[in-house]
């Protein structure tokens, strides 16, 4: 063991011991949660955000051989109600040595505000029922907001960094991945082994995927269109229809989030409109958005520092991504734009338009697997950290008046906290 290998080994065990007894106790229900299901060959059960989670929710999971006749029971939790039943959509899937059958619940007219139970019902067996929270109307919420989770050969690290995310939230109602949740978009080994460091989901809590410049890559390191992705998570399709689960937003709380994709270079040549098509919906979605906050996810950053940009081919100023939307971000009254892909953190205060007196707070975090980056500082930075940066995570707290915003490491320094009020 070198030396390098021995500080790692050191470092990973540190980071090990601060899991938290709260995640492992949840963890510890989910697998009980398992066994007591081990009669339904379901695994990755996750729930997915939808446009208006306070009132729907889109529950998934996969299986290696086809389950048919499934349905999804829910009901208010706590009560003797007879459940109601929600047919079941089924996908097969097939990549890289991988067959998989993916499995789509969608279950709408819920109520805000209410705690509901569900089970998964195949053939004539039921599942253990598990926790649905809907949240109510305007109130404040946390969330917790991870990005580059990618990992090399092995997803140990993530698997820790995610057990310290929710040891330092654990009242988190939801989570994203801003991008680059594995290396690879078409290795099955590498969603695998994402998919296992998550372990079952923490019960009642919802994911965010925001795709990734990794998610569309091929196995020969070529661009590719993102199939795996788009198949494991059924996204909102209030983007626009041709573009289905490459943008959307959604509301929670107070806050309206959208969510963009950045791979103009990527999908370029399978989605040739993306960007025209993009900024398009955006105008029109944020200005029918009442909500008091208007926050951004996606992946790359608006700055490029030391990557060569494809448009402009210079480095050191606005990134082809920052020369698309920071504009628009300030015609639009975006309070904060959250992004990854340089593993590292940095917080700017932009204004892209000489005419607006006002901007976003741009974040940049990450990374939560194990690839780290050196990247120059910029004079524009109000905020950066010490390189290689830590594995690291955002806590969001908002509510109507106020957001704060917390970068903090698996090893539970505090990076960052910035808060903007209203
Ligand atoms: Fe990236």
């Amino acid at each position: 063991m070198n030396r390098r290998e021995f500080l790692e080994l050191i470092r990973n065990t540190a980071l090990f011991s601060l899991i938290s007894p709260l995640f492992l106790r949840r963890q510890a229900e989910a697998s009980r949660s398992e066994a007591a299901e081990a009669d339904i060959p379901a695994r990755f059960l996750r729930q997915i955000v939808t446009h208006d989670p306070a009132r729907s929710r889109t529950i998934m999971w996969e299986s290696d051989t086809e389950l048919t006749n499934c349905r999804v029971e829910y009901r208010m939790r706590g009560t003797a109600r007879v459940p109601l039943t929600v047919d079941v959509s089924y996908t097969y899937f097939e990549e890289d040595g991988d067959a998989l059958f993916l499995y789509t619940a969608h279950l709408a007219g819920l109520t805000p505000g209410t705690a509901y139970e569900y089970r998964l019902h195949w053939q004539n067996l039921r599942g253990p029922w598990h926790t649905l929270l809907t949240p109510t109307e305007n109130a404040p919420f946390s969330a917790l907001l991870l990005t580059d989770t990618q990992c090399g050969t092995s997803y140990d690290l993530f698997r820790q960094s995610w057990g310290a995310a929710w040891n330092a939230a654990p009242a988190a109602e939801w989570f994203a991945v801003l991008g680059d949740l594995t290396d690879n978009g078409q290795s099955s080994w590498h969603w695998r082994e994402f998919q296992r460091a998550l372990g079952n989901l923490p019960d009642g809590v919802m994911m965010t995927p925001v795709m990734g410049n990794h998610e569309c890559y091929s196995l020969e390191w070529q661009f590719c269109d993102p199939r795996r992705y788009l198949t494991l998570y059924s996204l909102p399709s209030n983007g626009t229809s041709s573009h289905t689960g490459l943008y959307y937003s959604f509301d929670y709380g107070p806050v309206h989030f959208i969510v963009l994709n950045t791979q103009e270079e990527e999908l370029g040549a399978f989605y040739p409109d993306l960007t025209e098509k993009q900024l398009a919906w955006l105008r029109r979605d944020v200005i029918q958005s009442k909500k008091p906050w208007r926050i951004v996810l996606m992946h790359k950053d608006v700055l490029a520092y030391d990557e060569i940009q494809p448009k402009t081919q210079t480095s050191g100023d606005f990134s082809d991504t920052g020369n698309t939307f920071c504009p628009v971000f300030d015609e639009l009254g975006i309070d904060l734009v959250l992004t990854g892909h340089m593993h590292t953190y940095r917080r700017r205060h932009l204004f892209r338009q000489k005419s607006s007196d006002h901007g976003p707070v741009y974040v940049m975090s990450g990374p939560a697997g194990n690839e780290t980056f050196i990247v120059p500082d910029d004079p524009r930075d109000l905020k950066a950290c010490s390189q290689p940066t830590p594995p690291n995570f955002l806590i969001l707290q908002a509510d109507a008046e106020n957001l704060t915003l917390t970068c903090q490491t698996a090893d539970r320094d505090v990076l960052d906290t910035v808060s903007l009020r209203k």
